[in-house]
């Protein structure tokens, strides 16, 4: 079989540990595998060269993506579609393998329901998507975070700030909810749940009362406008507050072992699938526990933040 691969969406450490394990899977189950540069650009464009064993040597440790990524508005009007699968065909591609987050699953669900066969591999930053326990990126990205709090909060405590972190993940809280509680945030606020700025400057006077050094307050950049809360910090407590935010920081960088290991589990896995001669799936992460779900499911299936780490998170640093 001809097999192709591209990365799609925000790039996220640990795709190219996948695409490592998507390559070696088929090479050694005697297919041939083709990487697709820049995701879907790289399709409508036909970006699209052969890849082998060597291909891969020296990447499972780097971060970001060898093959590329872009977001592709074009992909999604009618011509650009019609030039991508036009280029699948004129390579004679059997099945495509995605990674990347949901934008990028929405395009392998309208390749799956045109009738290519194509599997989804979760890659983001994000851990945006429901079906599975978590993205490949998500890991390597709350440690970079929680690096970050970790160096924050030694400057917080010499000078008495208030810190407050923005970091990614769209609409999702779970970078801000992860990190924050890992790194003993005294506030974290994410774009699921009502926050009352109130509560936070309580919360904040009553640390400074018991003699606390340090006010660590992770802010999912769904929810936003650091500067101002900044202010009503200022304002509301007398507190010097200082803003730092993230950004690509948090997206790039070694990935952990447990990106690289899933990533290296999921990558292999749908190689399988398609040697099962399946089609319109995407593969999930439970534990260790490598699974498949059809995409219009795992596209289905709402993404909630985790209420009981959310409330254990304010226990823990009152
Ligand atoms: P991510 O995959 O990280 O969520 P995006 O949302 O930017 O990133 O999506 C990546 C790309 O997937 C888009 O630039 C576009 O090419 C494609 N895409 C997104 N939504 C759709 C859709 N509804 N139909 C077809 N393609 C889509
Ligand atoms: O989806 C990954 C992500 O890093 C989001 O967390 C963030 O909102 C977005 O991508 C940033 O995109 P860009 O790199 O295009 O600025």
């Amino acid at each position: 079989m001809r097999i192709a691969v591209l990365t799609s969406g925000g790039d996220a450490p640990g795709m190219n540990a996948a695409i490592r394990a998507i390559v070696r899977s088929s090479i050694f189950y005697g297919h041939e595998i083709f990487g697709v540069y820049q995701g879907y650009r790289g399709l409508i464009n036909d970006e699209i060269e052969q890849l082998f064993v060597p291909s891969v040597g020296d990447i499972i440790q780097r971060g970001g993506t060898i093959l590329r990524s872009a977001r592709c508005l074009e992909f999604k009007t009618e011509m650009g579609f019609k030039k991508a699968v036009g280029n699948l065909n004129k390579h004679s591609i059997d099945a495509l393998i995605v990674i990347g987050g949901d934008g990028s699953f929405r395009g392998a669900q309208a390749l799956s329901h045109a009738g290519f066969k194509t599997i989804g591999l979760p890659g983001t930053i994000d851990n945006d998507l429901a079906y599975t326990e978590s993205t490949i990126g998500f890991d390597t990205a709350i440690n970079t975070v929680l690096h970050a709090i970790g160096n924050i909060r030694d400057t917080s405590s010499s000078h008495g700030y208030a810190n407050i972190i923005e970091v990614m993940g769209r609409n999702c809280g779970d970078i801000a909810l992860h990190a924050g509680l890992a790194g003993g945030a005294e506030t974290i606020i994410v774009p699921e749940l009502n926050f009352k700025v109130e509560d936070m400057l309580e919360k904040i006077k009553a640390g400074i009362a018991r003699g606390k050094q340090h006010n660590i307050i992770l802010l999912a950049e769904g929810v936003g406008k650091p500067y101002e809360l900044a202010e009503q910090i200022e304002k509301g407590v007398g507190l010097d507050t200082r803003v730092t935010v993230m950004g690509h920081l948090q997206r790039g960088g070694s990935p952990t072992a447990y990106d690289r290991n899933i990533a290296s589990l999921m990558g292999a896995f749908a190689v399988k699938l398609i040697m099962d001669n399946k089609t319109s799936r995407v593969v999930g992460i439970n534990g260790f526990r490598v699974f498949d779900m059809d995409i219009d499911e795992a596209l289905a299936i709402k993404k909630t933040i985790d209420l009981q780490m959310y409330e254990l998170s304010k226990i823990l640093s009152i």
